[in-house]
């Protein structure tokens, strides 16, 4: 009889009361239903995946279970006339490794619907180098470009971070003059490097305001971090500008007044990655490959093995992951 195939996943498991994750090897026949096998070359670490590896906030409902929302890599085998063997594809979101295994493993399974083609202008290192807060920059990019950004200042708040440190990037080679937000000063460089022409220390918009406009400072603001962060981003918003609101780094709450949309006429932009139509997706992932200069994706970007998750799953809920990291499935 033939051997079982098996790949290599980090799995986690839920032991009393605690998710533990560890390096197995897993039985092929266990991969979730859906139509396209893919050999996977690549993962990366986001947000979300801090919190899943933590087992943080109850985005997994059943263990054991292999975390790690983004993948690329080759197609193995498809039941849908998409796709054939060799296709080099992505996949980002759908709640892939929270309600149904995801990257963190050498295979995995989907429907062919979730799946985007890789540009070819981009390898799999590079497509994982992006991940969700790289697509998530895009979109929110995207979002103000459809408002009607005009030239001027725009923010990027959580700065040093994986979405804030693509959104810098894509900005200032879009032309904008991008100010950086960061608590890390030590990354004054870093932040230059990729493009900031200005950077400010987060305290300076973490204060809930006082009043509720500020001088006008933003021609358009993409925002990690909300709570006060956010609403301080509002009160200093030009007339008519826009906030793409995309995470919560800072905190959920949004104690605002509505004084900004009502007298200045300001958006509140909000970015979602996960459940985001495929042709949107299609389309950033098109910009992504046109207009993020892959020298700076390079500088903001490391590779790790699996085993490196679980310390790394800590520090990024702390902040303390700078840009982003690539996951080497196979290492
Ligand atoms: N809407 C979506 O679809 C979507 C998709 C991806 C991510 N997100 C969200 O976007 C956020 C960033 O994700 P990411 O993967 O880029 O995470 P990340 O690499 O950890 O970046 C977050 C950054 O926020 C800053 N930060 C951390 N804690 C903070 C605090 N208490 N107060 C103020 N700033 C703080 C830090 O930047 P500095 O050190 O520079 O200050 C940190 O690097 C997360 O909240 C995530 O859930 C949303």
């Amino acid at each position: 009889m033939a051997a079982m195939a098996t790949f290599r996943a980090l799995v986690l498991h839920e032991e009393g009361g605690k998710v533990v994750p560890r390096i197995e090897a897993v039985d092929e026949d266990r991969l979730p239903p859906g139509e396209v096998t893919v050999a996977v070359e690549c993962s990366t670490l986001n947000y979300k995946d801090g919190m899943i590896v933590q087992g943080i906030g109850r985005l997994v409902r059943s263990y054991p279970h292999v975390p790690g929302i983004d993948f690329a890599g080759t197609v193995e085998r498809s039941e849908s006339p998409e796709f054939v063997p060799g296709d080099a594809v992505i996949l980002t979101g759908w709640r892939v490794g929270e309600t149904q295994w995801g990257g963190y493993a050498e295979k995995a399974r989907v429907k062919a619907s979730y799946l985007v083609r890789r540009p070819e202008s981009l390898s799999a290192r590079q497509a994982m180098a992006i991940g969700t807060a790289g697509l998530t920059a895009m979109l929110a990019v995207i979002a103000l470009e459809r408002d009607g950004l005009h030239p001027g200042d725009v923010l990027v708040t959580g700065a040093a971070g994986g979405l804030g440190s693509v959104a810098v990037a894509l900005l200032s080679k879009l032309g904008y003059r991008v100010v950086a937000s960061t608590g890390r000063a030590e990354l004054r460089d870093y932040l230059s490097g990729l493009g900031a022409a200005e950077i400010i220390d987060r305290q300076a918009l973490a204060a809930k305001p006082s009043r509720p406009l500020d001088s006008e400072r933003w021609a358009g603001a993409v925002d990690a971090v909300g709570g006060t962060t956010l609403v301080t981003i509002l009160t200093q918003l030009k007339y008519r500008a826009s906030v793409a609101a995309c995470g919560l780094a800072g905190g959920s709450e949004l104690p605002a007044t509505v004084i900004p949309f009502l007298l200045r006429g300001v958006s509140l932009l909000g970015i979602d990655s996960v459940m985001c139509p495929r042709e949107e997706r299609i389309e950033a992932w098109r910009r992504l490959a046109n207009d993020l200069p892959l020298d700076r994706l390079e500088r903001m970007t490391r590779t790790v093995p699996l085993s490196a998750l679980p310390e790394l799953a800590q520090e990024i809920l702390k902040g303390g992951v700078r840009g982003r990291v690539i996951v080497d499935v196979a290492a």
